[in-house]
């Protein structure tokens, strides 16, 4: 373990998040071959995160997804109904594709998410379907009732959407009276809430800002567009959807400046230049557009490219890591450039959202036929291809080809940049530090995972379904302000045909590591530092060199609170023997004997531990 005291005031986060060791990029190699690597890594890891079988989902029940194993600095042990709905629709599109088997998992989703439906909790309640805005719940299926940025109004189109894509296939496959007395009750509630408060402010996607959020927006429009087709399909009706859509349609055209999509009507001092606009994109892309269309700002069309490139040139300034990178070349991306929260950090997420909408926008070129260049998005094309021109370019066109191979470039370069900052263990934290590339902030995020698992696919070509974007979806040439008022019913039918088995499901395993944390409490003045070191080589083999021993954090030091503290990841099972030290200008001081023994617990379903010490 080679930290030096430069790095370890450097690293000081990545530090806190367990990984001491000194963070190396990778050396850049194959695209292809990384992702054939980590797109497993990636599938398991979402798996991992869901309950009750999830090697790190200690205490959730079957079907909840976890946002993140992490239960401190940031803790993220709850389900989220936007993380858990962005997760599964990435599930059951691999399902559908052929590329997973996990129809078990799909149905334990949509069993719980009954329950969850029905918490009463801090936003309301289902009986006027104000309760299906709260954000996130406990994993054990109870409402959180802490204070929190609520409500969130992206999370019920979200989850419309996901069940939708799987009871379209279950239509397709004979089995629609299963969609239709299992699903259908869920995705109502959902699209009842979406007609009747769509116009009504929200937090964002991000938890932080109150007001309207084009990621909402545009996730809503298209729940009410399918959610009506499905309603067609099954032989019901969403006569408020028909009377929403168009007013949700109108209002998302309202986010578009002249030159970049505003991501939040809000007053938080920001440009407004956001991944939210790049999320919301993706969100709405349509494998069978008959167009690049601007008002559902399709992936390819000239307003959501135009917007990619605005945010994305948001981020070359901000992180010492986009330094030197050429304006032809894709950077790192945040989710805004003035964000501070973990110290403002490029996100995995953000940075897959980027190369996926060009996927995307290359699928729907080549089915379309033929690329567009028009003046708004004239400078996206000629940053990356300088002697772009405004024109038309037919498939076959040797522009076209140039055209394609310039975006294809671009857009495996922000895959490449996720490539570089994923640690060798293939692991995707939330976050990655904007002057070194560690990994930081929430460990193994479900959400990271899920990303990075569809912009492979979409890389490879493999597309969802449509969602009807090309079905009559025309502006209406006044917006009004407007709301359907709906009905809910409480959806409690989980009597599948065909019992969800377990068999296709891992079997729950114990983690090959734990996030432990050594808390000592030990009194210290200026000048004096604590480090542990003990009988294995990830605490230092006894050393009590710098290079060797584990400093320890006195970020939450306080008067009333003398408390130092680490955290490591250690092999789960490993027995070891350490101890703690004062260091003050060279001078060693031990704690007294005997030594202390620990032993790592190999638990199925726990991610973490915590050692409580105080100075002996
Ligand atoms: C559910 O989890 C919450 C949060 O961890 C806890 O406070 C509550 O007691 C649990 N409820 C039940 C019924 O287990
Ligand atoms: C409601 O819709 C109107 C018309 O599009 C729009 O001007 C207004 O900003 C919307 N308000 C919210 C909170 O969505
Ligand atoms: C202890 O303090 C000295 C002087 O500040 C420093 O050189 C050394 O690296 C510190 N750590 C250890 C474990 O000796
Ligand atoms: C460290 O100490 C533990 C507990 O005494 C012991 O079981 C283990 O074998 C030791 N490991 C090494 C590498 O010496
Ligand atoms: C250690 O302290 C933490 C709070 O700081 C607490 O949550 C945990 O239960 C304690 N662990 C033990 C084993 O007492």
């Amino acid at each position: 373990m080679v930290v030096t005291t430069a790095l370890a005031a450097l690293n000081l986060l990545s530090l806190v998040q367990g990984t001491l060791v000194e963070f190396v990029p990778r050396a850049s190699g194959s695209l292809d071959s990384w992702l054939a690597t980590e797109t497993p890594i990636a599938l398991q890891g979402v798996l991992d995160n869901i309950g009750s079988s999830g090697a790190f989902t200690e205490g959730a029940d079957e079907g909840i997804v976890l946002a993140s194993p992490s239960k401190a600095d940031p803790d993220y042990y709850y389900t989220w109904t936007r993380d858990s709905a962005l997760t599964l629709k990435t599930l059951i599109d691999n399902f559908i594709a052929g590329t997973s088997d996990l129809e078990s998992t799909i149905k334990e989703y949509i069993n719980v998410e009954t329950v969850i439906q029905g918490i009463s909790n801090p936003s309301g309640s289902l009986a006027d379907g104000t309760g299906l805005g709260e954000p996130k719940f406990n994993v054990n299926r109870t409402a959180f009732t802490g204070s929190w940025g609520r409500p969130q109004r992206d999370g019920p189109a979200l989850r419309a959407t996901a069940m939708i894509a799987y009871a379209n296939y279950l239509i397709d496959n004979s089995q629609s009276s299963t969609a239709k007395d299992i699903i259908w009750p869920i995705v109502q509630n959902d699209l009842a809430y979406v007609a009747q408060y769509w116009n009504k402010t929200t937090f964002d996607l991000w938890e932080e800002t109150q007001g309207s959020s084009f990621f909402t927006t545009a996730a809503q429009h298209r729940a009410l567009v399918e959610g009506n087709a499905l309603a067609t399909s099954l032989g019901e009706s969403c006569a408020n959807c028909v009377s929403q859509a168009p007013q949700v349609l109108c209002f998302l055209q309202s986010y578009w400046t002249g030159s970049y999509i505003l991501s939040n009507f809000a007053s938080n001092g920001r440009t407004g230049l956001d991944a939210n606009s790049i999320l919301g994109v993706i969100e709405t892309f349509d494998p069978e557009a008959s167009s690049c269309d601007d008002a559902t700002f399709q992936p390819c069309s000239a307003k959501a490219l135009a917007n990619h490139k605005a945010v994305t040139d948001s981020f070359r300034s901000v992180y010492s890591l986009n330094s030197g990178i050429a304006a032809s070349s894709a950077v790192a991306v945040g989710r805004y450039a003035e964000d501070v929260y973990q110290g403002g950090n490029p996100w995995y997420l953000a940075t897959t959202a980027a190369a996926e909408q060009l996927y995307d926008a290359i699928y729907q070129w080549k089915k379309i036929g033929s690329i567009t260049i028009t003046s708004v998005s004239l400078g996206f094309f000629q940053a990356i291809y300088s002697s772009a021109a405004t024109g038309t370019y037919a498939s076959g066109s040797s522009t076209f080809d140039a055209l394609i191979s310039a975006v294809q470039t671009y857009a495996d370069g922000y895959m490449s940049i996720v490539e570089k900052y994923t640690p060798a263990d293939g692991t995707l934290a939330e976050q990655f530090q904007r002057d070194t590339g560690a990994p930081l902030s929430a460990s193994a995020l479900t959400w990271s995972y899920a990303a990075l698992l569809t912009a492979a696919a979409r890389r490879a070509g493999t597309v969802p379904a449509s969602w009807g974007s090309s079905n009559g979806n025309t502006v209406p040439t006044t917006c009004s302000a407007s709301s359907a008022t709906g009905s809910y019913t409480s959806a409690t039918n989980t009597a599948w045909p065909t019992a969800p088995t377990s068999s296709t499901r891992p079997s729950c395993t114990a983690p090959a590591k734990l996030a432990v944390t050594f808390q000592e409490i030990v009194t210290t003045s200026l000048g004096q530092d604590i480090y542990l070191t003990g009988n294995i080589s990830a605490l230092g083999s006894w050393s009590t060199a710098a290079s060797e021993a584990i400093l320890l954090s006195a970020q939450d030091y306080r008067s009333a609170d003398n408390l130092w503290y680490v955290t490591l990841n250690l092999p789960s099972g490993t027995a070891f023997e350490y101890k703690f030290f004062k260091n003050e200008s060279g001078t060693i001081t031990w704690e007294n004997d005997p030594n202390r023994v620990y032993t790592v617990a190999s638990d199925c379903g726990v991610s973490t531990a915590c050692i409580n010490d105080s100075w002996q």
